[in-house]
């Protein structure tokens, strides 16, 4: 009896024609997780890409040492290290990983990361903005132009007063905290490099000036030159090739450690820090930069540069030889070769047409 009244009846179909449907049906399940692990890395790739850009810039010779802090200028321009760890916690390297540099201005990342978990993101975009200056790290010009607004937490002016945001009881609790954040993401308990620390407090006196103008312009509420120290002794945090994978890493990980499993700061958080990386992470060449790699990356004067491909990697190398933008040599053309190779770059799509 014909039980769909109203409706065209239903045809049973033969027993073939419903085992190839099934089968059709499952491909289509499957075909998107096929795809996934063809375009995952594997680990022997990802390796040879590691060694294949360690071998070829071993030797190069291009760029300085910084000496504007004495104690870079003492640095060994021949340590060269790289570090990849994938989210799974996987770590590949090459070259010298255990020689420490002090991290500089890549601290600026994680002390602007500590603000916007600590007081959310307007806390920073409303106080010196986000936005690119296209002057120099340490420019006196830019503060002035907007009286200190208009510019972002990764030049020297944005930076002091980002660690001038950061909330602490005392100097000494809000150094813990500073320190704190910085070894969460590292997974392991940073120190800091004593001399670098002492060679720059005492030469740094262009950075207090900074901090004084942000205090006039009402940006630092209160001890511009305590932040000015403070900022200081966060540049001056050792770290090696692998720490500073592993924080890029952490980064790549919706800020989760990929190995402690510490959530560093709320994954809510990560795309604002990544997006002021990518605008000025690289100085005034940060355009460049991602218009080669598309990667949110920062440079630091120690010679280390962290770069993130969200979801796929976190990347380092330490170098400390400079080009005249001040960002390490070798550490750029390592990163690029290395990300052009896994397909590193966030903003490659492939058009839905051509896919297969
Ligand atoms: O404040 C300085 O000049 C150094 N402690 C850090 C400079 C640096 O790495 C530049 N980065 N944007």
């Amino acid at each position: 009896m014909n039980t769909n009244i109203g409706s065209t009846p239903k045809r049973e179909l033969p027993i073939l024609a419903r085992l190839g449907l099934g089968l059709v049906a499952l491909a289509i399940l499957l075909a998107p997780a096929a795809s996934f692990a063809q375009a995952a890395m594997k680990p022997a790739d990802i390796q040879a890409a590691v060694d294949a850009a360690y071998a070829k810039y071993k030797d190069l010779k291009e760029g300085k040492n910084a000496d504007y802090i004495p104690a870079l200028a003492e640095v060994d321009p021949n340590l060269f290290g790289i570090a990849l760890v994938t989210p799974d916690g996987k770590v590949y390297t090459a070259g010298d990983i255990k020689g420490q540099v002090s991290i500089q201005s890549i601290s600026k990342v994680f002390t602007m990361a500590y603000v916007m978990q600590q007081s959310g993101t307007d806390a920073l975009r409303d106080n010196m903005g986000v936005d690119a200056t296209g002057q120099v790290f340490n420019s006196i010009v830019a503060v002035e132009q907007y009286r200190g607004a208009e510019m972002n937490p990764m030049v020297n002016p944005g930076a002091i007063t980002a660690t001038s945001m950061v909330q602490g009881s005392s100097r000494d609790d809000v150094w813990k905290k500073i320190l704190g954040i910085h070894s969460d993401f590292a997974g392991r308990e940073l120190g800091v490099d004593q001399p670098v620390f002492k060679s720059e407090a005492e030469t740094n006196q262009r950075n207090q000036a900074i901090a004084m103008l942000m205090y006039a312009y009402g940006h630092i509420k209160e001890n511009p030159l305590q932040a000015c120290d403070i900022y200081t002794e966060q540049c001056a945090i050792s770290v090696n090739a692998q720490d500073l994978a592993m924080m890029a890493a952490t980064l790549a990980n919706g800020g989760m450690n990929p190995v402690t499993k510490k959530q560093c700061i709320d994954a809510k958080y990560v795309p604002n820090v990544l997006a002021v990386m990518a605008t000025a992470g690289m100085y005034d060449d940060s355009g460049k930069w991602l218009y080669a790699t598309g990667l949110p990356a920062k440079s630091g004067v120690g010679g280390g540069v962290i770069a993130v491909s969200p979801g796929k990697f976190g990347i380092a190398v330490i170098s400390p030889p400079l080009d005249a933008a001040g960002n390490s040599v070798k550490a750029q053309k390592a990163i690029t070769d290395i990300s052009v190779k896994l397909g590193g770059n966030p903003y490659v799509s492939t058009p839905a047409a051509a896919k297969k």
